[in-house]
């Protein structure tokens, strides 16, 4: 299969035959987490198994696996994507970047330009009066090279994220977790950079088009080989997806985050197999 890529006008769909990417409904043995277990999320992933309602994208492109996103095909927006960090190589900026779709989410009928039913799309985004843009939770500046950072640019990955929030402290912390896992995260011989990180979203009550939920919260968190330490640590931030921006600039504990999303989110997840103890 192929992922078609969208233009800025919602008609324009062209094909573009780089990407093949694989929905299914269970993660098995999946790289992309601490000890290849995902997370525990009671009524939407169960035994690593999506439940009703949501889909399992390993995000391809370039014919590899670049990361994976649990996506709610009925909210059209992914509850985390899941990626491992590893040492950046150098790589031109992005400057003009291509928004995909995910083609095995649709009915191949959805070819003839009708609106996805199953996710959204860059029309959704387009002149909008929420002051959001499509935010992605694998973000562009986290991807090891050129090819993942242009995997990063898929509106399955992507939720929409107020514009104040984005310019603020969500990319602040975006890039202060990346100097952090740059000089204390590394493999279990201490030799190159690595780390498990997962990003994710809460609905909130808010549409975008009529069509995506917006959510609430964003929120992330990593697990990684403290090299400095020699042992597991994690570490975690969030923020509501408001007008203004209210994001603070510090991480916090992998209890303090799962202790907010259950209260907040009603439902008592555990993101990290043994909490990220070995
Ligand atoms: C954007 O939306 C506003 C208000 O809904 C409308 O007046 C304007 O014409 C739109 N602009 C474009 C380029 O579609
Ligand atoms: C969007 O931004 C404008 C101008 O800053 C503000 O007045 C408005 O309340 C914002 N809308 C939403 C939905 O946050
Ligand atoms: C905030 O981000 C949006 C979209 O990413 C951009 O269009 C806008 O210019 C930015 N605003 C400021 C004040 O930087
Ligand atoms: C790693 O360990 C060092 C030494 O205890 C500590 O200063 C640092 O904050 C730790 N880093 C993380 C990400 O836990
Ligand atoms: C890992 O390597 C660094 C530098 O090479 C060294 O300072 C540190 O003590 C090592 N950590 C462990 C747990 O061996
Ligand atoms: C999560 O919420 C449940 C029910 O409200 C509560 O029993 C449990 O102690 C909470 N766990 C954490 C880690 O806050």
């Amino acid at each position: 299969m192929r992922l078609f890529i969208v233009s800025v006008s919602v008609l324009l769909v062209l094909f573009l035959s780089c990407t093949t990417s694989k929905v299914v409904d269970t993660f098995s043995k999946c790289d992309y987490f601490f000890k290849r277990m995902s997370p525990v999320i009671p009524g939407i992933l169960k035994n690593s198994v999506a439940q009703d309602g949501y889909k399992i994208i390993y995000q391809q492109y370039n014919n590899r696996n670049r990361f994976a996103t649990l996506y709610d095909v009925k909210k059209m927006i992914p509850v985390f994507s899941a990626y491992k960090y590893t040492r950046r190589q150098e790589f031109e900026r992005l400057r003009k970047t291509q928004w995909m779709i995910e083609s095995q989410l649709e009915p191949s009928s959805y070819e003839t330009n009708v609106p996805f039913t199953k996710q959204a799309c860059k029309g959704d985004y387009h002149n909008n009066t929420q002051n959001v843009s499509a935010g992605q939770l694998f973000p562009a500046i986290h991807a090891a090279d050129g090819e993942t950072a242009k995997s990063t640019f898929t509106l399955t990955n992507s939720v929409p994220q107020r514009n104040n929030l984005r310019n603020g402290s969500w990319t602040r912390m975006e890039q202060q977790t990346g100097e952090i896992m740059d000089k204390y995260c590394r493999d279990q011989n201490n030799k190159t950079i690595s780390a498990y990180v997962l990003t994710g979203a809460l609905p909130g009550n808010n549409l975008l088009n009529d069509r995506v939920k917006i959510p609430s919260h964003m929120w992330m968190a990593f697990c990684c080989y403290n090299s400095t330490e020699g042992s597991w640590v994690s570490k975690t931030y969030w923020a509501p997806n408001t007008d203004t921006d209210q994001g603070g600039n510090k991480l916090k504990s992998l209890n303090e985050l799962e202790k907010f999303l259950n209260e907040t989110w009603k439902k008592e997840v555990k993101l990290f197999y043994k909490d990220c103890n070995n």
